[in-house]
């Protein structure tokens, strides 16, 4: 009988559901998970450092998220309907939130971002987006241009040969992170067809400049031009009220997702009534109407599950103790690092992380190509043939509140191992 990692080499293309890229050797296939650990059909147990690449925030199988679901589901798995346990979550999340007025919900981060899009052109009538170079919104056409390319063309590029060209270089727009001068620039030419600009406000594992997101808020206001934070990844994760709280910036729409669902498939979009009344179907058919319809989206299990996992997250000490061990987490990689004589960069905020190997400060997507990117993926290949279990496409470690120093001070050493057998064995293939 072939192991179900040859089962899955079989059916799934390059081995994965997407986004992985590991060496036929190395394929983990997961049978369960609890708290920070991972268990593959091999019997292996793995540390978990990518945490459902972050949704599964308060850890695997956490019992109160678990029960919560399974009494729910009992009741009916979905209704495509507004429910009780939606209501209650939408209030909650609008008495965190400082941009929701009104809100909807869908099943996928992508799914957000794209309808935050949607929306800011159906509402203001003007065609064009812009986007930071680098910046993953998820798998639409936006989300997937100017992402990973090796070349940095000072126009929308879009990393997938299924993206329409024609629309993306006609009406996406594309400015480095960070720089707010250029921002400025094409905010101010682009004014009148520009319908929105989206950001990471946290950017890949990138902190905001002093005053970019705040000069971001000013010239988007000034040109009537929707901002939209996808706060997909910081949501719940930096403070109860995300990066809005965490940087003091409000945008006009925010696209949630991961963490809120506690690992159940999750989204969610909301911000100014005004703006979000072009999805309100008294507009139908009319000409300044976004549609805006999801049969998985809100689901009751799901929204059960989003509500347990938000009383997780406010019981006493959880936001300090995240910030603490991310804090941790990078300063024991950087006296890893220190100690093996390694030139490189150890980025992030809150309970995340993120390796760069260069001299040069990361700040963004230029910089971070400019790292050495073959050294990470063999440090990352050799963290995974180790027992760690995360993404090797380079994408950020993610601690839950599952992890406790004795993980991290683990992942330090583990890390110290990789840094040394690659040094040993130069960069691997894969
Ligand atoms: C910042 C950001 N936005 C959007 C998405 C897309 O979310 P999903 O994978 O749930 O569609 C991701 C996924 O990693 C993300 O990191």
């Amino acid at each position: 009988m072939p192991t179900y990692a040859q089962r899955a080499l079989d059916l799934f293309p390059a081995g994965s559901n997407g986004e992985y890229r590991i060496p036929a050797d190395l394929l983990p296939v997961i049978e369960r998970g609890s708290g920070a650990y991972v268990w593959d059909t091999d019997g292996r147990k793995h540390l978990d450092m990518t945490m459902a690449w972050g949704a599964a925030l308060v850890g695997h199988g956490r019992p109160r998220v678990l029960e919560a679901a399974a009494r729910q589901a009992q009741q009916g798995a979905n209704f495509a309907a507004i429910t009780r346990v939606l209501v209650e979550l939408a209030e909650r999340i609008r008495d965190v939130s400082p941009c929701i007025e009104k809100i909807r919900f869908v099943a996928s981060g992508t799914e957000a971002t794209m309808l935050c899009l949607r929306v800011a052109r159906a509402a203001t009538g003007r065609p064009k987006v812009m986007k930071y170079e680098g910046a993953y919104h998820g798998q639409h056409e936006v989300g997937v241009t100017s992402l990973v390319g090796d070349r940095l063309p000072d126009f929308p590029e879009p990393d997938d040969a299924g993206v329409g060209g024609d629309w993306v270089n006609r009406d996406v727009l594309v400015a480095p992170y960070n720089d707010i001068e250029t921002t400025r620039r094409i905010v101010s030419e682009h004014g009148d067809t520009l319908a929105a600009v989206i950001v990471e406000p946290f950017h890949r594992c990138l902190s905001p400049a002093p005053g970019f997101l705040e000069g971001l808020r000013e010239i988007t206001a000034r040109h009537g031009v929707v901002l939209v934070f996808d706060e997909v990844v910081t949501g719940f994760r930096f403070a109860p009220g995300g990066a809005q709280e965490y940087y003091g910036v409000t945008p006009d729409l925010v696209a949630y997702g991961k963490a809120l669902g506690g690992g159940f498939p999750i989204g969610a979009y909301g911000g100014c009534a005004d703006v979000m009344e072009a999805v309100s179907e008294h507009r139908l058919p009319g000409p300044n109407y976004a549609w805006s319809a999801s049969t998985g989206g809100g689901n009751p299990v799901t929204a059960a599950a989003a509500n347990a996992t938000l009383d997780v997250l406010n019981e006493d000490g959880v936001y300090e103790r995240l910030h603490a061990h991310g804090r941790r987490l990078r300063e024991s990689m950087r006296g890893v690092l220190d100690d093996a004589g390694e030139a490189a960069q150890v980025l992030g905020d809150g309970p995340l992380a993120q390796v760069a190997f260069t001299d040069a400060p990361v700040t963004d997507h230029r910089s971070w190509k400019a790292s050495d990117g073959a050294r990470g993926r063999a440090v990352m290949l050799a963290l995974l043939r180790d027992g760690v279990f995360l993404n090797p496409m380079g994408t950020k470690l993610y601690l839950s509140i599952a992890h406790e120093v004795a993980e991290i001070d683990a992942f330090a050493d583990h890390f110290a191992t990789a840094l040394r057998r690659t040094a040993a064995a130069g960069a691997e293939e894969g």
